[in-house]
């Protein structure tokens, strides 16, 4: 079996990978939604910030049977990488996953990349594999899953009442898609309190500071994908500036993915971001009728942020590894 690239514009790769993604989800996740096309297809897109090269093993009927993409960072972080390694769970045990591994590593070797990052829900295979490769678990994630059947409109309500009171000194902003540009520079501010998210040296990974250019070119191209992106700031009254934000993106198949939610050192400790998360679910549940489920990752030591998910009726779904090895020259 030979590994060759993926090529983002040609449907008939996209399809053939969402089916991928489908089979993987039903197989490993049992108790998610299968996703549907938008979100696996993004995956495959460069970003202002990032390539990627997605190297694959096909069927004789053109299926995909395993899959490794190589998100690729520009600028400060261009010696790592961030990857997905999957086989199809009927073609596993084979040495699928092993040539994909090693078509990886050459492709990041010419690259002149020197580290490489994989992660995927924790199972005895997945472990295994990690360990066959020589690659280490440096990073500890947790998946919660927000599911709007599972929580009350009324508990939502209450929820969200209640997070407002510790935080009188603020009002709270909103927006679905690129930024509004009169706030382009205050929210590319409140994103940089990401930069204090826990992160481990192993990683090999540089937090970066967010520029606006970028952010904004991104999130064009995630609206054109058909993506819809949920922003709420906070905002102080006293002096106009973003205190925090959090935003979620909405795809089609019933899925959200909880991206950043991030509050500025100076403004913790008012419940700013149960305050901001509560009133998205709120929002989200007026606007997208169909949407069932958002996932969102924490590190298994951030404590806040947990703390704020639980608040929020998120569950816990499952253990997710990052497993990281060197790049050979
Ligand atoms: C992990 C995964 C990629 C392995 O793919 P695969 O094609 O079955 O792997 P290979 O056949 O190339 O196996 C390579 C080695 O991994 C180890 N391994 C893989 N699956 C294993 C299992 N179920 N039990 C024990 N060892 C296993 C073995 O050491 C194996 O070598 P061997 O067959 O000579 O004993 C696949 O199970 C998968 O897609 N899992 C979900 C995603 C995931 O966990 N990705 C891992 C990211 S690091």
């Amino acid at each position: 079996m030979t590994v060759d690239r993926l090529d983002p514009d040609a449907d008939r790769d996209v399809d053939a990978w969402v089916a991928l993604w489908q089979a993987i989800t039903e197989h490993d996740l049992p108790d998610d939604l299968p996703p549907g096309r938008t979100e696996p297809s993004w995956w495959l897109r460069a970003s202002p910030t990032h390539a990627v090269t997605t190297l694959v093993v096909r069927d004789d009927t053109g299926e995909l049977a395993g899959a490794v993409r190589l998100g690729l960072p520009t600028g400060e972080n261009s010696h790592m990488s961030w990857s997905n390694l999957y086989v199809r769970p009927d073609r596993r045990r084979r040495g699928i996953g092993r040539q994909l591994f090693e078509a990886a590593i050459a492709e990041l070797r010419s690259q002149g990349r020197r580290t490489v990052s994989f992660d995927a829900p924790d199972s005895t295979a997945g472990q295994a594999f990690a360990a066959a490769v020589g690659a280490v678990e440096t990073v500890h994630k947790v998946r919660y899953l927000y599911r709007f059947d599972r929580v009350d409109p009324a508990t939502r309500d209450a929820i969200a009442v209640s997070a407002a009171e510790p935080s009188p000194g603020y009002a709270l902003v909103r927006w679905i898609g690129p930024c509004p540009p009169e706030h382009l520079d205050a929210f590319v501010n409140a994103i940089t309190g990401m930069l204090d998210a826990p992160l481990v040296d192993a990683l090999d990974y540089v937090p970066t500071k967010p520029v606006a250019a970028e952010i904004r070119d991104d999130a064009v191209q995630i609206a054109e994908l058909g993506i819809r992106e949920y922003v709420i700031c906070a905002r102080s009254n006293s002096t106009g500036a973003f205190a925090g934000m959090t935003r979620v993106y909405v795809f089609s198949g019933g899925r959200g993915d909880q991206d950043d939610t991030t509050v500025l050192a100076a403004h913790r400790g008012h419940g700013l971001g149960l305050r901001m998360k509560s009133e998205m679910v709120r929002w989200l549940a007026e606007t997208e009728p169909d949407l069932v489920q958002i996932e969102t990752w924490n590190d298994a030591t951030n404590d806040p942020m947990i703390r704020v998910n639980v608040a929020l009726g998120c569950t816990r779904a499952e253990v997710w590894p990052t497993w990281t090895t060197g790049v050979p020259a």
